[in-house]
């Protein structure tokens, strides 16, 4: 497996409340490179709230704004660490960024009934509004294939502490 230091972007992927933003703030400190967390960077970029863009917008342009930020970030010339939202992997394109050889996509790997136990609603979860766990069953099942097809390295989160998750990411 590459060495994480020495290549382009880390990206992590996977399911709402898996612990990417928590994750990717602690290894990107340990290798000492900027954080993105692609969420912040929408809201920045839109001035507006991931929330309010879906409330207003709706999904479809959320996933607009969602492909541009990606692309944009990972063309950065030095190399970042980034959390994606975990709907990032359902546009090809992204998921054609994210193929690239030159960067290191981690699969923190959590099935719905781990996440239900750790995820909150929140501010920027407006899929999970309704009914949580039929949400994060659809979500499941559309997209563990597509975490899959992008990742280099996949994290099982069940049962590790972030500190564990972190270590793994690193290795
Ligand atoms: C989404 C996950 C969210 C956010 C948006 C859509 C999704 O990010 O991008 O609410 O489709 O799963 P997190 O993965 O950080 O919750």
């Amino acid at each position: 497996m590459t060495d994480p230091a020495t290549v382009d972007h880390l990206v992590l992927v996977g399911m709402t409340g898996a612990g990417k933003s928590t994750v990717g703030r602690i290894v990107a400190e340990r290798l000492g490179r900027r954080f993105v967390d692609l969420d912040a960077a929408i809201e920045a970029r839109a001035g507006r709230t991931v929330r309010d863009i879906f409330a207003v917008d709706g999904e479809s342009a959320f996933r607009d704004l969602e492909a541009s930020t990606l692309a944009d970030v990972l063309d950065a010339a030095e190399p970042v660490v980034v959390a994606t939202g975990g709907g990032a992997v359902l546009r090809p394109e992204n998921r054609a960024i994210l193929s690239s050889p030159d960067r290191r996509v981690v699969w923190l790997m959590a099935d719905p009934d781990v996440v239900l136990e750790r995820v909150r609603a929140g501010m920027h979860r407006p899929l999970l509004d309704d009914d949580p766990r039929a949400a994060l069953d659809r979500m499941w099942a559309e997209r563990a294939s597509l975490y899959q097809e992008v990742a280099d390295a996949i994290v099982m989160i069940e049962g590790r502490s972030i500190a564990e998750v972190v270590e793994a990411v690193l290795r």
